[in-house]
């Protein structure tokens, strides 16, 4: 049988922890796929960097070598920002391949828009990397939707706030170091601003809003602010009576309405994200039937970004094999979307 081909847009530390991954557990993809998978081309920004990818191997900066390599299955989006990640997805779905992305920000902005490309040219977008890391949050949202009417998500879904965070309390470090350390171990964005200022985490809950109610609330309305303002002196003085301060999105239905908030906060030791540390990310599911649902892994870096990836491709690719699988959840319409207190 023939590979199954992929390629790769963008080689950082998303794009090049999937080639690993693809390389150390190609045995075991292909005893569940009945297939080797092939990294059959990667589009890259700077040609002069020296890069370890097989020679046999596409690698152009022009998505169009690329996306005409022959017999092409499946496109892994691992760019920041909303472009050009949505150009190439766009070509990409309008040549009739499935398209997996960690690209949050894009997926928040025109989520909507892909959905419905990606219907009409009969392929699937799938995004479990761009919310968590490698923590499987939405495809255990889209199971517990099946039953469940969520009632509210409580998360930390940025990793390097919380390993900031962490960091400046366990060891007395400055912000700027604790961040730079963040970014040594691949967690930070390029530009960090995203992630301290509470971007990152903002688009995250805004893709787990279209998830869960196939809507969000207009932005300008969300208030939501990031870390960058923390200092060690606030972090000891949350310590000296009992808290930490952590990192919160939080998404909750209230009656007819929705409440959206992405803010530092100060936890007490009870509270269930209290003991979430480093660059570890948490999401608590409240269901109308299960109750709370606490999910807790790695939200950042190479590897945990990787495996989501490749359970993108393993789903997509077992069910694809004999028939798509549909989009099975029933939404709950009607609700209104707006802004929340502040405090
Ligand atoms: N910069 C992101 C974070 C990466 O720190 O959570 C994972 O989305």
């Amino acid at each position: 049988m023939s590979s199954l081909k992929v390629a790769l847009l963008g080689f950082g530390t998303v794009g090049s922890g999937v080639y690993q991954t693809v390389q150390s557990h190609q045995q075991r993809l292909q005893s569940l796929l009945g297939r080797k998978v092939e990294i059959a081309g990667v589009l890259i920004k700077n040609t002069n960097k020296k890069r370890e990818i097989d020679s046999h191997i596409v690698v152009s900066s022009d998505i169009e070598d690329i996306l005409n390599i022959p017999d092409l299955d499946v496109v892994i989006e691992a760019i920041v920002g909303v472009e050009p990640g949505y150009t190439y997805i766009s070509k990409a779905i309008e040549k009739g391949l499935h398209v997996i992305t960690a690209n949050k920000e894009l997926i928040a902005h025109r989520g909507d828009v892909l959905r419905d490309k990606a219907k009409k040219h009969q392929v699937r977008i799938e995004f479990e990397a761009a919310v968590a890391g490698g923590i499987p949050v939405i495809s255990t949202l889209k199971h517990l939707l099946r039953v469940n009417q969520v009632q509210r998500i409580e998360a930390i879904l940025n990793g390097t706030s919380n390993y900031i965070l962490t960091h400046i309390r366990e060891t007395q470090s400055s912000f700027g170091d604790s961040l730079r350390l963040a970014q040594d171990n691949g967690y930070a964005e390029a530009d960090p601003s995203n992630d301290i200022d509470g971007w990152d985490a903002f688009y995250k809950l805004m893709v787990l809003s279209d998830l869960l109610f196939r809507k969000q609330p207009k932005w300008e309305q969300v208030i939501h602010q990031g870390i960058r303002h923390i200092t060690l002196e606030d972090i000891i003085a949350a310590e000296s009576i009992g808290c930490k301060i952590k990192h919160v999105a939080t998404i909750e239905r209230i009656g007819e309405h929705v409440q959206v908030k992405v803010e530092p906060v100060l936890l007490s030791g009870s509270h269930p994200l209290y003991s979430v540390e480093g660059v570890e990310n948490a999401v608590i599911v409240s269901g109308d039937i299960v109750g709370n649902v606490k999910l807790e892994g790695p939200g950042a870096g190479a590897l945990p970004t990787a495996s989501a990836i490749i359970e993108d491709l393993v789903n997509l690719y077992h069910f694809t094999e004999k028939e798509l699988p549909k989009d099975e959840i029933s939404y709950v319409t009607g609700l209104q979307l707006e802004e929340q207190s502040w405090f």
